[in-house]
C-alpha cells in the first residue's frame, strides 16, 4: 500500500457508488440507505455510521462516531449505480431477493423503481448457474472493458458526481488460478485484445475502474483484482483496491471465537461448518467450481488465525471441513451449524457448538458501505494500491508481496482504527500506554 501523501482532500461533492452485481446484497444496501436517509431507520453494523473511535489518550475519555471523526461521504451526497444480468429494476430485484419485507421497500420504491441495471459484461462459463440476457455484446473484451468504461464516465456525468467508488456484488465466478495473462498489466491487456479465456468479467469491471483511477473492492472470493496485473495498473492510476469476500455469517463467528481460542492457549482438534441457504447466491455455489472458489476463501481463516506450523500440539491435527448446501426454503435467511472439538488442561476433551440463523445480505449490506466509503477516503488521501486496513471486512483479505493475511478481527479492527488516526496525523493507539500509567502511579 502506498502511504498517504500530503494533504486530505475534503470530501466534496456527489460519490457515485457503482456495483456489478445487483442481486441481494446490492439491494439491500441500496434500499438501507435511502431508507436511513429518509428517516426512522437506523443503519446498524456499519461502522462508519455507528462506530466510535477512541481518540488521544485513554485519560482523555474522547469517543466521537468515526463519521465525526474522518470526513466521509454523507449519505445524502450517494449516488448509486451498476450492472446486472437481469433487466430488473432495484425495486423488482430487492422483492426477489427476499431480504426486506414489502413495507421497507413501499417507504423507498419510486427512488428504487428509478434505478435500471445497467447491461453485464458476462460470460457464462465463469458462472453457470445465471441465465440472464441483459448482457453487452462485443467482438473483443477488450471492446467490452471499453464500453464498461464509457458506463462509468457517462455515470458520473449524468449523475453529477465528483468522485466514484465500484464495489463487486456480482455472483462468485468459478474457481481459476492466476496465469501468465494476468502476470502483467502488457500481457492482461494484450489478452483483453486476444479474448484470452481467463480474464473473467470481473477482472473486465477492475480494469475499467482502476483505468478511471476508481477504487474497486471485490466482495467475492474471485481472483479479480488479486493479480499483478491489476495492482500494476493500480499503481500506475494511484487507486486503491481491497478484497476478496464480504465477511459475513459464519466466517465472521469465525474470526470471533478462533482468536479467543488461541488468545487461552485452548486445542482445537476439529472444526466441522456447514450451512443451508436458499437465495441465488447459493444457486451459484451449487455448482462445484464456483464453490471451490468459495472454500477456498473459507478454508484459510482457521490456518491462519491458529498458525497449526508454529503450534502443532495444539492445532497440528486439527480436521476443518466446510459444507454449503442449496436449499431453496431457506432463501437469504442463511443457517449455520458449526460443531468446534476443543481440548484444555491435560488434553481433556470439550465442545462448542454454534448454530448461528443468520440473515446474509442483512450483514453485507453494511460492509459494503463502508467500503465504499473508506475506498474513497483512501484515495482522497492518497493511499493507493492493497488496502490491507479494510481486512476487517472481508474474509480472505488481499496483502501485497504474500504476506500471510491477519483474520483476527480484533487486530484487524486495531489496525483499522490505527490507520484512519494517520490518516488524520494522529499517533497511532498501542495500549502498552507506559507513560499514562507512569503519570498516574507519581500522581499517588
Ligand atoms: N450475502 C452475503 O452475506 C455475502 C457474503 C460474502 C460474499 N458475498 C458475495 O457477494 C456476492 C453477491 O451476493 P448476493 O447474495 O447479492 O448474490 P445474488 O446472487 O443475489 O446477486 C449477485 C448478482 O450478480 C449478478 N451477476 C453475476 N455476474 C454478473 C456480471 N458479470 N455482471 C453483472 N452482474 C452479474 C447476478 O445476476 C445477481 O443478480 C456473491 O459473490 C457472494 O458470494 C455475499
Amino acid at each position: 500500500m502506498k502511504e498517504k501523501t500530503g494533504q486530505l482532500a475534503p470530501a466534496d461533492g456527489k460519490l457515485g457508488i457503482l456495483l456489478p452485481g445487483m442481486g441481494a446484497v446490492a439491494t439491500t444496501l441500496i434500499a438501507g440507505v435511502l431508507a436511513v436517509r429518509k428517516g426512522g431507520a437506523q443503519p446498524v453494523g456499519s461502522l462508519t455510521q455507528m462506530g466510535n473511535i477512541r481518540t488521544g489518550k485513554r485519560t482523555a475519555n474522547n469517543y466521537p462516531k468515526i463519521k465525526h471523526y474522518v470526513p466521509l461521504a454523507d449519505l445524502d451526497d450517494i449516488e448509486f449505480g451498476g450492472w446486472d444480468v437481469y433487466e430488473d429494476n432495484v425495486y423488482q430485484a430487492a422483492l426477489k431477493a427476499g431480504v426486506l419485507d414489502a413495507r421497507t421497500l413501499e417507504t423507498v420504491r419510486p427512488e428504487l423503481e428509478a434505478l435500471v441495471p445497467m447491461k453485464a459484461a458476462f460470460d457464462r462459463h465463469y458462472v453457470k448457474n445465471l441465465d440472464g440476457t441483459h448482457i453487452k455484446s462485443f467482438t473483443t473484451k477488450h471492446d467490452l472493458a471499453e464500453q464498461v468504461i464509457d458506463d462509468i464516465r457517462t455515470f458520473k456525468a449524468t449523475r453529477g458526481c465528483s468522485r466514484l467508488v465500484m464495489v463487486w456484488c456480482g455472483s462468485t465466478e468459478i474457481y481459476h488460478e492466476p496465469s501468465e495473462t494476468h502476470r502483467t498489466l502488457a500481457a492482461f491487456e494484450e489478452g483483453l485484445h486476444a479474448n484470452a479465456a481467463n480474464i473473467a468479467p470481473s477482472m473486465i469491471y477492475a480494469y475499467a475502474a482502476l483505468k478511471e483511477g476508481v477504487p474497486f473492492v471485490n466482495g467475492a472470493p474471485n481472483l479479480t483484482v488479486d493479480v499483478p496485473a491489476l495492482l500494476e495498473l493500480a499503481a500506475i492510476t494511484g487507486t486503491p483496491v481491497a478484497g476478496k469476500d464480504f465477511k459475513t455469517g459464519q466466517t465472521l463467528m469465525k474470526t470471533i471465537v478462533a482468536p479467543g481460542l488461541s488468545a487461552r492457549a485452548l486445542g482445537v482438534r476439529g472444526w466441522f461448518s456447514t450451512n443451508i441457504l436458499g437465495n441465488r447466491d447459493g444457486l451459484v455455489l451449487d455448482d462445484p467450481d464456483n464453490f471451490r472458489t468459495k472454500e477456498v476463501s473459507k478454508l484459510s481463516v482457521l490456518e491462519d488465525i491458529f498458525h497449526p506450523e508454529v503450534n502443532p500440539e495444539l492445532y497440528g491435527d486439527m480436521y476443518h471441513k466446510v459444507r454449503i448446501n442449496y436449499y431453496p426454503p431457506a432463501g437469504d435467511n442463511k443457517e449455520s451449524w458449526d460443531n468446534i472439538d476443543i481440548f484444555g488442561w491435560l488434553g481433556y476433551p470439550m465442545q462448542i457448538k454454534i448454530n448461528f440463523l443468520c440473515r446474509d445480505s442483512i450483514l453485507a449490506a453494511p460492509l459494503v458501505l463502508d467500503l465504499a466509503l473508506f475506498m474513497d477516503l483512501a484515495k482522497r488521501a492518497g493511499m493507493s494500491g492493497v488496502q490491507e486496513w479494510l481486512s476487517f471486512y472481508l474474509k480472505s483479505p488481499q496483502t501485497v508481496d504474500d504476506l500471510r493475511p491477519e483474520h483476527d478481527i480484533f487486530k484487524q479492527l486495531v489496525t483499522l482504527h490505527n490507520t484512519l488516526r494517520h490518516i488524520m496525523g494522529e499517533e497511532p493507539v498501542t495500549d502498552a500506554a507506559p507513560d499514562e500509567y507512569q503519570d498516574a502511579a507519581e500522581a499517588f
